[in-house]
């Protein structure tokens, strides 16, 4: 299988930020090989490392992978890429996705898209993780994105009032918001797993660790989107070039 029969199938885009994000994605894809189970992300860029994953498959490579979304799997299923279910496989061998935020130390925020409670037990599940994204996510303290909590949608109000009480007894006092499923419209954003989002603006998360146990307490929380200890390496594209956090 030569590099160029594979890459030159890959549409290129012309936007600077998603020639680097496509960048990213093919770096971690050189970490892949046959024989390999793989968590596959979701977002606009986890989606260049799905299209270069459909483009190897096609020319021979052989993986069995496990999607973090829907919009993920019906991608992958339409470049014919072998899926599982995490049950069945149990430990993958890598998991590569986006995030809305990093630090140094590979401390991540995601959710922007929704996906982040199937994302975090496909992470928890894989021996290594990589993250790909365009350098703008680097960041010195995590919070300017704001954080996604996903909910159960019974009497997800008091669930929202008791996840501000937490935000405030961690030092991270800010607003709560329900995701609208469209910006600005009045029906409210449901994740694959049937659950509500709530957007905390933080500016700045004070506590990480302490704040990410406390709301996984408050009963009606499913999942957060802070991913401490689940990335062992990123893959960070700026205009000089990539940048690699942690070892790929
Ligand atoms: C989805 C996520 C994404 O990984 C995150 O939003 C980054 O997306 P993009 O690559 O489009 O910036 O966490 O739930």
């Amino acid at each position: 299988m030569s590099d160029s029969n594979w890459q030159a199938r890959l549409l290129a885009p012309t936007d600077p930020v998603e020639v680097m994000k496509q960048k990213a994605a093919l770096r971690a894809l050189e970490q892949v090989s046959s024989g390999m189970k793989l968590g596959l992300g979701t977002g606009s860029t986890a989606r260049y490392f799905v299209d270069g994953l459909g483009a190897k498959v096609a020319d021979g490579l052989q993986v069995i992978c496990v999607p973090t979304s829907e919009a993920t799997r019906a991608q992958a299923e339409s470049l014919n890429i072998p899926l599982a279910e995490l049950g069945d496989l149990q430990r993958l061998d890598l998991t590569v996705d986006g995030a809305d935020e990093m630090d140094a130390q590979l401390r991540l925020v995601k959710g922007g898209g929704g996906a982040l409670l199937r994302e975090k037990i496909v992470a928890a599940a894989s021996d290594a993780m990589i993250v790909i994204a365009d350098d703008s996510k680097l960041v010195e303290n995590l919070g300017a994105f704001a954080l996604p909590v996903e909910v159960n949608m019974f009497a997800h109000q008091a669930t929202a009032q008791a996840i501000a009480d937490v935000l405030r007894q961690t030092g991270n006092a800010g607003e709560v918001s329900l995701r609208a499923a469209l910006p600005g419209g009045a029906e409210a954003f449901v994740t694959d797993g049937g659950h509500y989002i709530y957007d905390c603006h933080l500016r700045q998360i004070n506590n990480i660790e302490q704040l990410a146990a406390a709301l996984l307490a408050v009963p009606g929380v499913v999942e957060h989107g802070l991913f401490l200890g689940y990335a062992t390496a990123a893959v960070l594209a700026g205009s000089d070039g990539l940048q690699e956090v942690g070892k790929l």
